[in-house]
């Protein structure tokens, strides 16, 4: 035997010269979820150990991040009242505006990213404006820039639309530009599944559609190639980031869409990887940070230059040591 692929595991140092894939704390986004009210750190039964925050305590989080050296934030909200058209969604004094004027009060050197998208702030639970029941892509565009501008507005580094209407990159783009926002950066959810994996969120963020189901505009989780259409459509309308979501049945989209692009990556391990990890650690049938650590490096192997986690924190401080 010449070749023996064991010496070169035989310790841990030549096991890290020769490692392929290291995480860092730069690589992770934490979710945050913020409400209306006062004095509010409440646990999200679905997400445990996740929470949601109201303002005057949203520094505790925002601290946490700092801490853990974590980089960046996507902010969720979860608006006092929904109507048909999600106004909410961009009131000047809507809730996630609020957060981002709060963070960058608190710390003007955390990165603030917001999710663009109706589903939070509508009563019917949609991620656009309806037509009867068929949500009428064109006209949600109108809304998603009205949202994306008050989020620049209140001093969002990137906005990120999550909704996955047709042509709406191009149409935030321009609006953007139009309104003196042209350095606030697009990170798509580019191909975002209809996937089932997103429950617990939904929980989180009281968003789940009162009738009938998102795929007439989310991609069936069948598909790959149509993954790098909607890739292409968002790089020409002006993405800067591109997303894969969700990310752990998702690995070989993640890896189709790296080799085929020369913008960064980011893929969303979202509220389904996240409960499923936590429900199996606390029934103790595996041990949580050895999966959570294999879990995000597979991630980053298959391609992720970004990676949005409910465990940034808890990674972050981990491969800190
Ligand atoms: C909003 C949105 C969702 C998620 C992120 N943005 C929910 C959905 O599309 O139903 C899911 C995030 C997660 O599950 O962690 N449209």
């Amino acid at each position: 035997m010449i070749n023996r692929g064991r010496r070169l595991r035989r310790d841990e140092n030549i096991r890290a010269l020769v490692r392929e894939t290291t995480l860092s704390p730069d690589d992770f986004i934490l979710p945050i979820f913020v409400v209306e009210g006062e004095n509010i750190k409440r646990e999200i039964s679905s997400l445990p150990g996740c929470y949601h925050y109201s303002l005057d305590r949203l520094h505790e989080i925002i601290e946490e991040v700092r801490d853990a050296k974590v980089r960046g934030v996507i902010l969720f909200g979860i608006p006092k009242t929904k109507d048909c058209c999600g106004s909410e969604g961009f009131a000047k004094d809507g809730i996630v505006q609020k957060a981002v004027r709060k963070i960058k009060e608190i710390d003007s050197n955390i990165f603030v990213i917001t999710d663009v998208c109706m589903c939070e702030y509508t009563d019917h639970g949609h991620c656009g404006i309806l037509d009867g029941e068929y949500v009428d892509n064109d006209k949600t565009l109108e809304y998603l820039c009205k949202i994306a501008v008050s989020h620049a507005e209140a001093g969002a580094d990137m906005v990120a639309p999550s909704d996955m209407m047709d042509g709406r990159v191009g149409y935030i783009r321009e609006a953007l530009d139009d309104n003196g926002y042209k350095n606030v950066s697009i990170m798509s959810y580019s191909a975002k599944y209809c996937s089932a994996f997103y429950g617990p969120f939904r929980e989180a963020a009281d968003s789940a559609p009162k009738f009938g189901d998102r795929k007439t505009y989310q991609m069936d989780p069948a598909n790959r190639r149509e993954a790098l259409k909607e890739v292409e459509m968002d790089l020409e309308e002006g993405a800067d980031i591109v997303m894969v979501k969700p990310a752990l049945s998702y690995l070989d989209i993640i890896r189709e869409v790296k080799d085929n692009t020369i913008v960064p990556v980011a893929a969303y391990s979202v509220s389904g990887e996240y409960a499923m990890v936590k429900a199996a650690a606390k029934a103790g049938l595996i041990d949580e940070e050895r999966i959570v650590m294999e879990m995000l490096t597979s991630i980053k192997r298959a391609g992720a230059d970004i990676i949005i986690t409910y465990y940034a924190i808890y990674a972050a401080k981990k491969i800190r040591g």
